[in-house]
């Protein structure tokens, strides 16, 4: 190293200790977001045929906040008759109104939703972030844009479904029973009810018992937009409720986001019926990054892959693969990101890592963080203080773990990261691919050819190159094996709901 060199290296590392030191001091103001334009009810009833009616089981349940552990509301348990009142409302619909009306009519009625959404933008996104934990920043940015992003793409096709699929005679299936988790709430009603209402499907929907509250407020608006009674039929209840909607004689196709257990008690359900059925289940996507690949933005690549929603994504990137030449630096650079991401009210603008959905939720991630460690593997958590009340988990880190390690192959759904090294493109291929799941997976590389030398060997539904967590109403998801069959969104998601 010649005296320039010299000088020019010591100055660096001062601006980077410089750098290190007003990071870790920096303190930002509170910045929460205001709840007093929000209105949540005291109690939510049924909503079937386009009115909100009382349970016929008399029972009711609370929804509670899991930052602040206050109950927001009490929910009406639908039991097996409201579940038949709903269906025989969709079924009605469908045969006397939906089936009949032209289809740039039904294309209306969605254009009018998505925009009533992008109208109450605000509130949907506080309701989201109150009832499921997830920080303000997503379900502001994320969730609700995309929401009605979803309607207006399928809004977009209602009336274009033969050239969609041309000299095929497309037709609507009839009623669709929906169930959806609780980690995109009103994401994945979107999801579900935009494709099904565009080719003249009705619909009736169970949103997770843990975050009810925008799916029925997503009722309330689709009273408000005067969509005919029945086409959209709301029910909530716990998992007995969902059962009740897959096992109804009169619904025609299932479709179901949530755990692979349950998938597959679905899948047998339906087994031998004339029932079509798509499956979007868990996850355990590989995130790989290769030594040419640029160290920051995949760093920030792998944050927002697995710390983003707190994990509660069953795309997230658990899984890193850190080609061997550049992993000590990589981690030490993800240590430092690590201490600089905000834990906490997740109604703070400013919080990056909100609540975790629910108690038994943070259990079960607390128990893998033990199975972990026990396995064998070095923990890294960051060091941020938890608040008091709420369930919380610290971003964490997994170094030394092994193919043998249930943190590798098993589902978290917490911010839980397991770092593997890699040498060559062949090891990392296998490694990644030896799992159960096929959901997505990630890639980080300068090369063009890496990209899709990997891309075609990977058995992922979906593979992001030097990004992560992208969506777009116009691609389809899904995933192979483990993780469920049938695709949403994009034309794959139209034909989930036609007869062709
Ligand atoms: P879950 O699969 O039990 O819940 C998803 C939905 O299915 C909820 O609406 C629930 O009420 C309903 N449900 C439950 N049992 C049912 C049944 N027998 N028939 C019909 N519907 C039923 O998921 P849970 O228990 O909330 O979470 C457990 C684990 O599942 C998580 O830790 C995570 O690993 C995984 N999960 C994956 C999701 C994904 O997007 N792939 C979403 C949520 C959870
Ligand atoms: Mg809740």
């Amino acid at each position: 190293m010649n005296q320039k060199e010299n000088r020019i290296s010591k100055t660096e590392k001062k601006l980077e200790n410089v750098s290190k030191t007003v990071f870790k001091d920096w303190k930002y103001a509170p910045s929460p977001e205001s709840t007093e334009h929000v209105k949540i009810a005291p109690r939510y009833d049924l909503f079937i045929n386009g009115k909100f009616v009382k349970p016929e089981s008399k029972k009711y349940f609370d929804t509670v906040s899991p930052s602040t552990e206050k109950k927001l509301s009490e929910i009406a348990e639908a039991g097996e008759k409201d579940v038949d009142k709903a269906v025989s409302a969709a079924k009605n619909a469908y045969d006397k109104t939906w089936r009949k009306i032209p289809a740039k009519e039904r294309a209306k009625y969605i254009y009018r939703i998505a925009r009533m959404i992008q109208e109450r933008a605000r509130e949907f996104a506080v309701i989201e972030t109150m009832d499921g934990g997830k920080p303000i920043r997503e379900s502001r940015d994320i969730d609700v844009p995309l929401a009605a992003n979803h309607f207006f793409y399928y809004a977009g096709w209602a009336d274009k479904l033969d050239y969609a699929f041309p000299k095929t005679n497309p037709r609507p299936l009839g009623v669709a029973g929906q169930i959806i988790p609780w980690n995109f709430p009103l994401l994945m009603a979107a999801w579900k009810i935009a494709p099904a209402l565009a080719t003249g499907n009705t619909v009736v929907l169970k949103p997770a018992e843990s975050t009810p509250l925008t799916a029925l407020k997503l009722a309330e608006l689709i009273q408000d937009s005067g969509l005919p009674e029945g086409v959209v039929n709301i029910v909530t209840g716990f998992g007995k409720t969902g059962a009740a909607i897959v096992n109804h004689p009169n619904v025609n196709k299932v479709a179901f986001t949530g755990s692979t257990d349950v998938g597959k008690i679905i899948q047998k359900a339906v087994a031998g019926t004339s029932k079509k059925i798509t499956l979007e289940l868990g996850g355990k996507a590989a995130n790989i990054v290769f030594d040419d690949a640029p160290i920051d933005q995949a760093v920030e690549g792998i944050v927002n892959g697995i710390f983003f929603n707190q994990g509660h994504v069953c795309c997230a990137g658990s899984r890193l693969f850190v080609q061997e030449n550049i992993a000590a630096n990589l981690i030490e650079k993800l240590k430092e990101r690590m201490e600089s991401l905000i834990v906490g009210d997740p109604l703070d603008k400013n919080t990056d890592i909100g609540a975790i959905n629910s108690k038994e939720q943070l259990l079960k991630i607390q128990e893998y963080i033990s199975i972990g460690i026990n396995e064998g593997a070095e923990i890294h958590q960051s060091s941020c203080a938890l608040p008091n009340k709420g369930f919380f988990c610290k971003p964490t880190l997994f170094l030394n773990t092994s193919q043998s390690h249930r943190i590798v192959t098993e589902e978290i759904f917490g911010p839980v990261l397991a770092v593997q090294t890699f040498r060559t493109i062949e090891e990392v291929i296998e490694k990644a691919n030896n799992i159960p799941y096929g959901l997505s997976a990630g890639v980080w590389t300068d090369k063009g050819s890496k990209i899709f030398h990997l891309t075609s060997k990977m058995r992922a539904g979906v593979v992001w190159a030097n990004t992560y967590n992208k969506f777009d109403p116009a691609s389809p998801f899904g995933g192979y094996k483990e993780s469920g069959f049938g695709r949403e969104g994009g034309l794959h998601g139209l034909s989930a709901y036609l007869t062709i």
